[in-house]
């Protein structure tokens, strides 16, 4: 990856994510600049990935291919309003959860915008980003793969509604499987394991479940009969599990999440339309 310019507003937790992967494949580390107003913060991501730093935005950002908003949704307008001259013409990319790419049109007065739901597992590059673009020019599409790719799987939805059910699936999935983890670590130290190997042997279970998932062509029905056979153990468990309703309890929860998603979506618009 050579020439490309790309900025980030805003170098918290979700920033730094995905500049760990961008560095991987990113020839020169220097054409990723970072703007945040916390210096601490600047001084390890220079230091750990080598990327140019700026304590302030400005003029600087319009020289930029993208712009990535990686600051928090309350934090937003601000720094639309702030920076509106310096971003007329340029690539937005934003990461605010619940955002709406036409509230981010309104404050800046230009479309030229993509939005990505992206989850913690990015950092790994084991992530799901969702993509939702704005943009019709094919060099932002290009730049925005340039930027994900890194980070794992990426899901290009063709309606921005699409991106609530994905942050109820994936965006928020992370904490689904840790709350399965810790579920399988509570058992396993009640059973006499000790406290790592309870950890340990719920976190392979999982690894090794989703990897063993990810390399086969068969369904995950298929692959759970697999684990099963009739008169064995496994299907004492399952019964349990399917009989306590398991796959409409997550349904429901998912549900709830995306309203809230919508609903966060929703009350932004409102703030928006205030400011106004
Ligand atoms: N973390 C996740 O799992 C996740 C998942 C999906 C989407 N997202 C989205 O990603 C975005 C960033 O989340 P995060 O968890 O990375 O937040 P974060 O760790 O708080 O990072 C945001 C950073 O931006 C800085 N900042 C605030 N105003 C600024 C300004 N005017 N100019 C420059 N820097 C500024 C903040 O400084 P201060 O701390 O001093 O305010 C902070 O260092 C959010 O919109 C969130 O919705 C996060």
């Amino acid at each position: 990856m050579t020439g490309r310019k790309v900025a980030f507003i805003g170098g918290g937790n979700m920033a730094s994510a995905i500049i760990s992967r961008m560095v991987s494949t990113w020839d020169n580390p220097a054409c990723i600049h970072v703007a945040d107003k916390n210096f601490e913060k600047l001084e390890n991501l220079h230091k750990e990935f080598n990327v140019t730093t700026h304590q302030e935005t400005g003029e600087w950002l319009s020289e930029m291919d993208c712009v990535v908003l990686a600051v928090k949704p309350q934090q937003l307008p601000e720094v639309l309003i702030q920076n509106k001259e310096f971003l007329k013409d340029t690539f937005v990319l934003s990461i605010a959860a619940g955002v709406k790419t036409k509230d981010i049109e309104k404050l800046l007065g230009q479309n030229r915008i993509c939005r990505v739901m992206p989850n913690t597992p990015v950092r790994e590059g084991l992530g799901v980003c969702g993509i939702f673009m704005v943009s019709k020019e094919e060099k932002d599409k290009e730049t925005v793969e340039a930027i994900l790719k890194p980070t794992g799987l990426l899901i290009w939805c063709t309606t921005e509604s699409m991106i609530d059910s994905l942050t109820a699936v994936s965006g928020s999935g992370p904490a689904y499987v840790f709350l399965f983890l810790a579920a399988l670590e509570k058992a396993a130290l009640e059973f006499g394991f000790t406290a790592q190997e309870a950890h340990d042997m719920a976190v392979y279970t999982i690894l090794g479940s989703s990897t063993l998932a990810l390399k086969s062509d068969e369904t995950f029905t298929s692959l759970c009969k697999k684990v099963q056979s009739k008169g064995g153990t496994t299907i004492e468990a399952t019964k349990v599990i399917e009989g306590s309703g398991f796959a409409d309890m997550m349904l429901r929860a998912m549900e709830a999440c995306r309203t809230r998603a919508i609903e966060l979506g929703d009350e932004f618009s409102k703030k928006v339309e205030k400011a106004e």
